[in-house]
């Protein structure tokens, strides 16, 4: 995998770039937020050093090709708005997996659909991947909503596969194929 630390993609009203020292407060804000983490696979971060801990893990794993994690930014206000990722890269298969999350303010305005169709563009593209898979929370209609416009098929159930914090949780898994994309 390439080096990705000096990766931006832009889309009609975004950019997406690697993470700065000085995203911290504004991913604390919104990874801080009870709502946005309901269906996360970790419980509200109980502190900015979660923010701190995350940007330093990507000073290392971005230039490495470890992984691809892009904040989110509205060009017009410069404002950090979430984060959008690709991981668990699988090069012999050629897949990997998508997340992503938005602060609550900035629901239901298709920035995230704008974000992952530029990450998935970039996914099925320059990296060469046949298939993204995403692993959500059923109850998380807001996410299944945002798979299934951007061609995303629901194609299992997993049972009790989470524990976050004391709460045991199911997943859907949900696959995206290169010759299915048609956002591209
Ligand atoms: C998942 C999440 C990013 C979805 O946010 P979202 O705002 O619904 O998603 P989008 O940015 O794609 O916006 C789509 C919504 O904007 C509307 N919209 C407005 N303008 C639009 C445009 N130009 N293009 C697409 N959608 C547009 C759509 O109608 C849609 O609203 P609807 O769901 O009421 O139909 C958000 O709910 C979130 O951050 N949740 C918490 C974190 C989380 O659970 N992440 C997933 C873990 S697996």
């Amino acid at each position: 995998m390439p080096d990705f630390s000096h990766l931006i993609l832009t889309t009609h009203r975004l950019s997406l770039r690697p993470l700065q020292t000085s995203d911290a407060e504004a991913m604390f804000a919104i990874y801080s937020d009870p709502e946005v983490m309901r269906y996360w696979s970790t419980p509200p971060w109980p502190s900015i050093d979660e923010a701190r801990k995350i940007i330093g893990q990507d000073a290392t794993a971005l230039p490495e090709g470890k992984h691809l994690r892009l904040g989110i930014e509205i060009d017009e206000t410069g404002q950090f708005i979430g984060m959008c990722s690709l991981f668990d890269f699988d090069q012999q298969s050629q897949r990997c997996m998508i997340g992503y999350g938005m602060s609550r303010h900035h629901w239901g305005s298709g920035y995230m659909h704008e974000a992952l169709v530029a990450l998935i563009n970039y996914g099925f593209g320059e990296l060469g991947f046949r298939r993204i898979e995403a692993d959500i929370d059923p109850r998380n209609t807001g996410s299944a909503k945002s798979l299934q416009r951007l061609g995303f098929v629901k194609e299992g159930h997993l049972r009790e596969r989470w524990k976050v914090g004391d709460e045991i949780s199911d997943s859907d898994l949900y696959g995206l194929l290169r010759r299915e994309w048609t956002h591209g």
